[in-house]
């Protein structure tokens, strides 16, 4: 393989700063950057702190004659295996979904003959505009693919959609464009869909484990996590599988889902989708079921209390990952621990029979909230993920898998 190198255009934005974090961790991965900075992205960044992480030049102008006499801008956009964007303006999005060419990064993007990636970050209020929703299904519908953005707290002080998405995820969605280039053609080759044509089994959410025809053992699990990352991975062309305990969340768009109510049936609902590439379990299981359910309601009596006698659930993650002419390539486990995390992840790799854990610590507010903060344990190692939205850890993973499997 030849030197891996993207060309990234940096929009004035206040998440530029995290653009040049982008290009450090790009550079951990061996991809080198060469940056062209707008006016307005030098507003909030100086072009001696990115050339510093570059270590080039940094192209600002159009009519700069040294940079024309040294590369004209044809050859900056088409020598990059990939032109990013980031952060991506909504005045940015709007001359490139016009096809404007008023400065260098404009004239780049439409003189480039190679993909073209955009992290958008705006206000949310822009970002929802029906002008910016346009640009964005026409850029869309020209073959550009998007990275967020995040949902979340805004430097303006507003909250929602706009926050461009963390340079990791960023990161990762540039390997993944790496990962399958040259895997199929035309759109495989952008990294848009590199999970086209293969099937990935998910569970989500809790069970409900009946003791009589009204009452039922369960847990607080949302079902947040388990649906974003079906609809990441549906987003990265995978035949999405999803089996569902009893959640209110919607079915994600693409995903073929099962709604289930008991561990029985959901296992019974996982074989079913079997064969598959991968498995995702993020389903909070319930560990326990009551052994007999009564058939009709239970009743108060003076004589004493109903004593409810437990019974194993089947360990859906365990069965999968059993080795088997069956087993996904690639089976996923969440741990959620309060305490110890990385061990107790480590021990539940090997217990389980998984290979990669996802573990995050639930002491907070991860149950039902909108973000999460996890760690990835493989045999290989572990590699901690900073705290993002449900929706960015879901991309992230998604995206890795994606590496994983191709
Ligand atoms: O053992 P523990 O419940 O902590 O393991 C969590 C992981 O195992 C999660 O991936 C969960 O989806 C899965 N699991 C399962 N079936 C069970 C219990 C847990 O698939 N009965």
């Amino acid at each position: 393989m030849g030197e891996r190198r993207i060309l990234l255009i940096v929009g004035g934005g206040i998440a530029a700063y995290k653009s040049l974090e982008l290009v450090r961790l790009l550079a951990a991965e061996n991809v080198r950057t060469r940056a062209i900075l707008t006016a307005a992205g030098a507003q909030f960044v100086t072009p001696l702190s990115l050339g510093a992480l570059t270590q080039d030049k940094v192209y600002r102008d159009l009519f700069d004659l040294t940079d024309e006499a040294e590369m004209g801008h044809i050859e900056l956009s088409r020598q990059a295996d990939l032109v990013v964007v980031a952060p991506a303006t909504a005045d940015l999005m709007a001359r490139a979904a016009n096809g404007l060419a008023n400065d260098l990064a404009t004239t780049a993007l439409l003189a480039t003959d190679k993909p073209v990636m955009m992290a958008p970050a705006m206000n949310v209020r822009m970002w929802e505009h029906a002008a910016t929703q346009r640009n964005l299904a026409q850029l869309k519908a020209d073959g550009v693919t998007f990275v967020g953005p995040d949902d979340g707290a805004m430097a303006c002080g507003e909250f929602g959609p706009g926050r461009m998405a963390e340079p990791a995820a960023i990161r990762d969605a540039v390997m993944a464009f790496y990962a399958h280039r040259g895997v199929g053609a035309g759109v495989a080759a952008t990294g848009a869909r590199p999970l086209q044509g293969r099937r990935i089994l998910v569970t989500a959410g809790p069970t409900i484990e009946p003791i009589d025809p009204v009452r039922f053992l369960s847990n607080r699990s949302s079902g947040k996590q388990g649906f974003a990352i079906a609809a990441e991975l549906a987003k990265l062309g995978a035949d999405v599988r999803l089996v569902a305990g009893p959640v209110g969340l919607d079915n994600p768009s693409g995903v073929t889902v099962t709604r289930v109510e008991t561990a029985a049936q959901m296992l019974g609902a996982c074989q079913a989708a079997l064969p598959a590439d991968a498995a995702v379990c993020v389903a909070a299981v319930a560990d326990w079921r009551p052994a007999a359910v009564a058939a009709t309601k239970l009743k108060k009596t003076k004589t004493g209390l109903p004593a409810i006698t437990l019974a194993e659930n089947p360990d859906i993650l365990a069965t999968l990952s059993a080795p088997g002419p069956n087993r996904p390539r690639l089976v996923v486990g969440f741990a959620a621990e309060t305490d110890d995390v990385e061990a107790h992840a480590r021990a539940k790799l090997a217990r389980k029979g998984c290979d990669w854990i996802v573990a995050n610590d639930v002491s907070g507010d991860v149950m039902g909230g909108d973000a999460n903060e996890v760690a990835i344990v493989t045999a290989a190692g572990v590699e901690r993920w900073p705290r993002a939205p449900k929706g960015a850890v879901a991309a992230r993973l998604a995206h890795a898998i994606a590496a994983a499997l191709a």
